[in-house]
């Protein structure tokens, strides 16, 4: 077990670099499962724990994984010899449940241990299945794990009751190789559900639409390898771009869309901080006095729920009271009982935390409830006079490759060390 230790304080300045997408890459590598002929070479793939797990799967299922280097896999799917994705790796972790989709996709059938991930609210999958059955196949929930079996793949209408990010890619994935049309609306756009789709349309899939309203995708034959780079990580980005703003600092962010991080940019400069856009770039600082704002997190291109966690800290820390709504994830507020340990003023009432900004944060003994009430503690930690700790740092590195080094690089003063 480690923890983090962080001597608070420092101001950030100098330049980073910004990794593929974690929620792209988990969907991709389930997807590459599709290749009945040739290898998929994959670059720009964060170097987490989240995909040492699938490559593990990977191997389970009987694909031959090549790592080319830290961020470059090769995948041969073309020897896969199994159709059940039963082990604690497919537990632990939520992407898991794309090897549905993948694998009822090229083989018509599969089983796959129900999925876990951060705790942050019921997360339920019954989009997913609506959408594996319009699609033909029948589906059954036996001993904890997903069943699902088709004659044949049919092309469907399929019209979701909610948003949803991974039920939008898992039936895009599973309607690839179905015979005829699928269309699918009130779907989830976020850039991953983009990169995704241009992932299989490199493959040979003919999929239309994906970051509108409406995706459409004309079944094919058979799909094949390709070479793909994943986009880069809009929250991985927008964690340093609040860390540069709460620590009133000066950095450029590298490796960006800048599109992708427009809401997020847009509350910064709401709150009177600086952001200048290269082409694929971000300058981020702070050069006079920050206040608070209203946030209600919603789905792409709306505020992402997976950064309000670490916009709570910033918020803490400037003066005037804040509102933030999470309407995605009903318990997304965990790490406000961190953060007062470190002196936040915050109010969780339901689904809304009411913040009222401090002079300082003190260093305290945390943990990190989950992935991103983790980086929300590593910027707590950043500002904070003294030094703080963060323990249950497993839930950070499912998601951010190499926090420490990057922040140490910053001028951060942070280590990992052992538990004792
Ligand atoms: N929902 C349903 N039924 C379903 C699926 C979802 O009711 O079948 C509901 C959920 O309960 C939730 C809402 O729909 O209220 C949105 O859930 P979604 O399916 O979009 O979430 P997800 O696919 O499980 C992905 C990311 C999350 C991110 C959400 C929302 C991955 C692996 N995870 O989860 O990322 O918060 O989309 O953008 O892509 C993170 O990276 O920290 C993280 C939690």
């Amino acid at each position: 077990m480690e923890k983090l230790v962080i001597d608070g304080g420092k101001i950030l300045r100098g330049e980073v670099d910004i990794n593929g997408a974690k929620n792209a890459a988990v969907a991709i590598l389930p997807a590459a499962v599709l290749a009945s002929n040739g290898k998929c070479l994959i670059e720009n793939i964060p170097d987490i724990e989240d995909v040492h797990c699938l490559e593990r799967i990977l191997t389970d299922l009987g694909c031959k994984i090549n790592k080319i280097d830290r961020n470059t896999l090769e995948v041969d799917a073309t020897t896969i010899q199994r159709v059940d994705a039963c082990t604690e790796d497919v537990r632990r972790m939520r992407a898991s449940y794309y090897f549905i989709g993948a694998l009822l996709s090229r083989f018509k059938e599969a089983r796959v241990e129900l999925p876990g991930g951060c705790p942050i609210g019921v997360r339920p999958i019954d989009q997913h299945i609506k959408g594996f059955e319009a699609l033909g196949a029948k589906v059954s929930i036996e001993h904890g794990a997903v069943r699902v079996q088709a004659e044949e793949l049919k092309g469907a209408n399929i019209f979701f009751d909610v948003v949803s990010v991974g039920a939008t890619i898992n039936v895009m994935i599973a309607a690839t190789l179905a015979e005829g049309t699928t269309s699918l609306e009130n779907v989830a756009k976020e850039p991953h559900v983009v990169d995704v789709a241009n992932f299989l349309n490199s493959m040979g899939a003919d999929i239309k639409g994906a970051g509108t309203d409406i995706i459409r995708i004309k079944g094919v034959e058979s799909l094949k390898g390709c070479n793909y780079s994943v986009i880069p990580d809009q929250i991985e980005a927008s964690t340093f771009m609040i860390a540069a703003a709460a620590t009133k600092g000066n950095i450029l962010i590298k490796n960006v869309i800048p599109k992708h991080l427009e809401s997020i940019s847009a509350k910064l400069i709401e709150m009177g901080v600086k952001i200048e856009e290269g082409d694929d770039t971000v300058r981020v600082y702070v050069d006079e006095p920050l206040k608070g704002v209203n946030i209600k997190t919603a789905p792409y291109p709306g505020f992402p729920t997976d950064i309000q966690q670490p916009m709570s800290t910033l918020l803490s820390s400037v003066s005037g009271r804040s509102i933030i709504t999470e309407t995605i994830w009903e318990s997304r507020h965990k790490h406000i009982d961190e953060l007062k340990k470190m002196g936040a003023d915050i109010k969780v009432e339901g689904r809304t935390a009411i913040i009222d900004g401090v002079k300082r944060l003190t260093g305290a003994i945390v943990k990190a409830t989950d992935l991103r009430a983790g980086a929300a503690m590593v910027i707590a930690g950043l500002i904070a006079e003294g030094v703080t700790e963060i323990h249950s740092i497993e839930h950070i590195d499912r998601g951010y490759p190499h926090i420490e080094n990057k922040f140490k690089d910053l001028g951060a003063s942070i280590c990992r060390k052992e538990v004792e």
